[in-house]
């Protein structure tokens, strides 16, 4: 195998312009040498497999115009930035290109001994597992981006945002929405202590996907919205910090399998702040999330909204860990930036005009309201999202037996009985 190592240039950075200079002539077909202008005529494509894309390259090296010599760059370059991007490969850092067959030549960032530089793919190994349910067949160990697919499998017209007819669309336009518990919901906190109903995930789903769209959970906790994708015929990723939670999903959807749709789901353990290494950009249709509420809930239950406090909750913490990567250790402040990073590192994978729906709750602490809902829309309006609707989650029909609270000195709402759903979305290009 003939292999060639490139730098990688600033230019390459801005223009996705590699230098192929250094390659010389012969290393490419000479019939792979086009005009300068596809109008004028491309040269016969050479196939680039790329090392975290999911798909081939095929493309031809231009000429100059007036010199007939090569340009030595690919014409189809548009690739080059997520490339350099997935693999975080600096200016001055190299690249291998080894010629693997005739026409075909395989793309990888270059460790110094002409091996793949594994780190750049596969942050933290120890941690990161991957449960792939393809009708819930496999489980495998991920290496690169991930194999899914995201494009929409229905026929309905480009403009739409949904495959909904009127008469559901109508129904979504109430700003209040209530859920019930189905069976297979979870509701016994010591196997999740903060899940959502099914049908939550899955009305936001229907609204702001097609069928075959990518749907992904950053804090997928018990794998909720990848159950309701999976009832969809949604592709969806859901990731965890946890190891014991996406071992849950894999079981929650192994389950669940719908024998109707070729979509896949899969969980990943893996810190969310990484996720952008496991997706191509502008894949993801709806970001739907209930993220931790920073450590405000890590701290021993006292039961106070219960009328009987004494039940098996009493005392426990209901906290997902005390990893300083788990978003549910964090002061309010530091969760805030938190959240803000993990967003803008985000936002790149979501298709513009894609949703990204967060379900949050205020929360009461010595007596003052903590506005989480107002930190995360400042928060996320700072790196790039716009606010475009606030719905009320009322949980007045799944609450029940609610004790007397603040009588008659201190008025305060129940946060039990109603949550947010800010719904933002990246915007449209100007
Ligand atoms: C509110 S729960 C999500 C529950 C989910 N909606 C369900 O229905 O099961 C939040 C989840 O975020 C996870 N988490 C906390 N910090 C994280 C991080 N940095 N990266 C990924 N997941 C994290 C926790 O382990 C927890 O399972």
């Amino acid at each position: 195998m003939e292999s060639r190592i490139i730098e990688i240039t600033s230019a390459a950075h801005k223009y996705g312009n590699l230098n192929l200079r250094s390659c010389g002539k012969g290393f490419f077909p000479a019939d792979a040498f086009g005009a300068s202008s596809v109008t004028k005529g491309t040269g016969k494509p050479i196939t680039l497999q790329v090392e975290g894309l999911k798909d081939v390259i095929k493309t031809d090296i231009p000429t100059d115009n007036k010199t007939n010599k090569p340009r030595w760059i690919f014409r189809n370059r548009s690739w080059v930035k997520q490339f350099i991007e997935i693999h975080e490969i600096a200016p001055g850092q190299k690249i291998t290109i080894n010629r693997v067959q005739k026409r075909t030549y395989e793309i990888i960032p270059h460790n110094g001994n002409g091996e793949i530089n594994p780190k750049q793919i596969e942050p933290d190994k120890t941690k990161q597992k991957t449960y792939v349910n393809e009708s819930a067949k496999s489980q495998k160990i991920s290496t690169k981006i991930l194999d899914i697919n995201y494009e929409r499998t229905c026929g309905c017209k480009p403009n739409h945002i949904n495959c909904l007819p009127a008469k559901e669309w109508l129904k979504c336009q109430l700003g209040v929405w209530q859920f019930n518990y189905e069976s297979r919901d979870i509701r016994d906190k010591n196997i999740h202590p903060a899940t959502f109903p099914i049908s939550l995930p899955r009305k936001l789903i229907e609204l702001f996907s097609h069928q075959g769209e990518l749907i992904l959970d950053p804090f997928a906790g018990s794998g909720t919205t990848l159950i309701a994708a999976q009832d969809c015929g949604r592709n969806a990723v859901g990731f965890d910090l946890l190891s014991k939670y996406v071992k849950l999903m894999g079981r929650r959807l192994k389950d669940n399998a719908n024998l109707f749709s070729d979509a896949k789901q899969i969980a990943v353990c893996e810190d969310a702040i990484n996720i952008h290494k496991y997706l191509p950009q502008e894949s993801v249709k709806l970001i739907f999330t209930s993220p931790p509420y920073a450590n405000l809930l890590n701290r021993k239950r006292k039961n106070k909204s219960r009328r009987n406090r004494n039940n098996e909750q009493l005392g426990k913490i209901e906290q997902y860990s005390q990893d300083p990567r788990d978003l549910g250790t964090m002061s309010l402040e530091n969760y805030t930036t938190a959240m803000g990073d993990i967003l803008e590192s985000l936002l790149p994978l979501l298709k513009p005009k894609g949703h990204c729906v967060i379900n949050v709750p205020d929360m009461w602490w010595e007596n003052k309201r903590i506005t989480i809902h107002v930190s995360l829309i400042q928060e996320l309006r700072k790196h790039g999202y716009e606010l475009r609707n606030i719905i009320i989650w009322d949980r007045t029909n799944i609450v029940n037996q609610i004790g007397i609270f603040g009588w008659p000195s201190n008025y305060i709402t129940m946060g039990v009985t109603f949550e947010y759903l800010l719904d933002f979305w990246r915007p449209p290009e100007q």
